[in-house]
């Protein structure tokens, strides 16, 4: 059985853009959130992200997460797997197959922005998975937490390293609400990438093919189409750079001459000087001793922690507990 929740439609996404944009685009220095790349071409430009040869994440944490999935649905006994940011499908079938084989899982609760994505993803797992029940729930994931349907017994999924979009007092309190949604005893189950060489970090961020490069400018064709802006996407230039102090990689948009921007919709006029740049993604690296103690200070303990061979990515797996430390 599939149900659908929305706590968001077109217009509250709308609202958002518009907001969102005109804030940072008259901040200085310029800004961008990078929840605006995704529309139908960016989810695609995401997607053959994940298959370049530079991009480590994706396959590495699917191997961490194949190695391990069975201990995962062991320790946890999950009856509701819940997914916050779906375009991971296949990292989701494979807890999915694991806790559906232990015996516990009954429901899988998918939470998305997206309606599009989320409606075909919940479809394709329903004819997959006909005995579970499927809630796929419309929702801001830093905003609807609270929504998640209740139960006992459940995973909170959040892979891929997207915590690292995060700074660290967004992180603390995305943490802290995630925390009181749940009841002690349920489960974290987080994906985070880890601190490397640069020489390792800014290829998988400035790939060879360019197809970060589209990815990054796609944000300027969405506010192009939704905003009516007329933003040149090819008068700007791909950046990534490391930022060894956050330990965070920082893209880029970086202006190839001055010149100016109309945005219709927000009546505002933006102007560039040559060089200037517009900042448009953290994706912050971690280490285990800095993640264990952000989880603890939001109240979860860190009970499992998995890698691979190269140390390059991380899953933990963290248990909400009350404040004397019992689950
Ligand atoms: C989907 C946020 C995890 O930060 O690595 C990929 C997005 N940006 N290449 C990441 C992304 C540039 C990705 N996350």
């Amino acid at each position: 059985m599939t149900w659908l929740q929305k706590h968001l439609d077109e217009r509250d996404l709308a609202r958002s853009l518009r907001a969102d944009v005109r804030e940072g685009l008259t901040a200085t220095p310029k800004r961008l959130p990078p929840k605006w790349f995704y529309d139908a071409r960016g989810s695609r430009l995401f997607e053959d992200i994940t298959r370049l040869p530079e991009y480590y994440p994706t396959r590495t944490e699917r191997s961490i997460l194949a190695g391990n999935a069975q201990a995962i649905a062991r320790i946890t006994e999950a009856k509701t797997l819940v997914e916050l940011g779906s375009g991971s499908s296949e990292k989701t079938r494979l807890l999915l197959d694991a806790m559906l084989r232990r015996g516990t899982l009954g429901s899988f609760v998918p939470l998305d922005v997206s309606e599009s994505a989320l409606v075909e993803a919940v479809e394709s797992l329903g004819v997959a998975y006909p005995g579970l029940s499927i809630t796929g729930v419309v929702g801001d994931m830093t905003r609807h937490l609270r929504q998640l349907p209740d139960g006992d017994s459940r995973v909170v999924a959040f892979l891929g390293g997207t915590i690292g979009n995060l700074v660290p007092s967004e992180r603390a309190a995305f943490l802290g609400d995630l925390r009181a949604a749940l009841h002690p005893g349920e489960w974290l189950l987080l994906g985070a990438d880890l601190v490397k060489d640069p020489a390792v970090l800014v290829p998988a961020y400035d790939d060879a093919a360019g197809v970060t490069a589209e990815f990054n400018r796609n944000v300027l064709r969405v506010i192009n189409r939704e905003l009516r802006a007329d933003f040149d996407p090819l008068a700007f230039e791909h950046v990534a750079v490391w930022d060894a102090e956050h330990e965070w990689i920082e893209m880029r948009l970086r202006s190839a001459r001055q010149q100016g921007v109309r945005l219709t919709d927000l009546d505002l006029e933006v102007s560039f000087a040559a060089g200037e740049e517009i900042r448009t993604e953290i994706s912050a690296k971690f280490r285990r001793d800095g993640l264990d103690a952000e989880l603890s200070a939001a109240g979860f303990a860190l009970r499992h922690w998995w890698s691979d061979p190269r140390g390059w990515f991380g899953v933990a797996l963290a248990q909400a507990v009350t404040s004397d430390g019992t689950g």
